[in-house]
């Protein structure tokens, strides 16, 4: 079973009984479906719901520090897109592997105040087609599609980040931590590259039934290149 390093275990276990059985190959054409209390989810995965909303807006605040082009992995519920659209910025990549979802991310495109550059597919086979230092801030935020990803599906993107990244640009994600990054997470950052790590804690108002977290708070990473 995966290590869980924050929250409870319940988070791990539920997700394995919704099960991974070839998640990843179902993953692009399965049916995203949308309830009445915004939320959002996939073959049974509950990858995103609204309560987030306020730290998608603090993820979307350190992203777009320096303004610029943003890349965005993971489009989802469009919260945190919608955030990085009220900020002064350039040009906005996003990238999104779940054709539903896509077909959102191409409507949101057509009404953003800023360029919006969609991209389908999953990000491992995506980011090679992007130029290196080309990036002022990146938002990760994608879903476990393997069980040994859960918790940290955004460790494998690290390396990626910080190539894509411009000098002085500015990663976040999703943590996955509830009051400060544990010892493999830094390591991994460490280990990409990156020696200029802060963050801050977002306080959350995290529902009971929620099935992927169950603190009350969250890191907000600050990663500079
Ligand atoms: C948690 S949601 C993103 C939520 C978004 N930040 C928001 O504010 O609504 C995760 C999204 O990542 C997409 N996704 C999952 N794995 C992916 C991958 N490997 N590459 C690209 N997109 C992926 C899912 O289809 C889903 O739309």
């Amino acid at each position: 079973m995966p290590s869980k390093k924050n929250g409870a275990p319940e988070t791990v276990t539920s997700r394995i009984e919704i099960g991974f059985n070839d998640l990843k190959e179902k993953w692009p054409q399965a049916e995203a479906e949308y309830d009445d209390y915004g939320s959002l989810k996939i073959l049974g995965h509950p990858v995103m719901e609204k309560w987030e909303t306020n730290y998608m807006a603090a993820l979307a605040n350190v992203a777009c520090k320096n303004g610029g082009t943003i890349l965005e992995l993971g489009f989802g519920l469009g919260i945190s897109a919608s955030m990085i659209q009220r900020h002064r910025i350039e040009k906005h990549v996003i990238i999104e592997a779940n054709y539903d979802i896509f077909s959102e991310l191409l409507k949101f495109s057509r009404d953003a105040p800023n360029q919006v550059i969609a991209i389908q597919g999953f990000w491992e086979n995506c980011v090679k087609h992007l130029a290196p230092n080309s990036f002022d801030g990146i938002l990760f935020d994608t879903y476990p599609l393997t069980e040994s990803e859960i918790h940290k599906n955004h460790f494998a993107f690290f390396p990626y980040g910080y190539k894509l990244l411009k000098t002085g640009g500015i990663m976040t994600y999703y943590s996955d931590e509830k009051e400060s990054l544990q010892a493999d997470h830094l390591e991994m950052l460490r280990a990409s590259g990156f020696n200029n790590i802060d963050y801050e804690i977002c306080e959350l108002e995290t529902p009971d039934a929620c099935q992927y977290w169950q603190d009350k708070t969250m890191v907000i990473p600050i990663i500079q290149k």
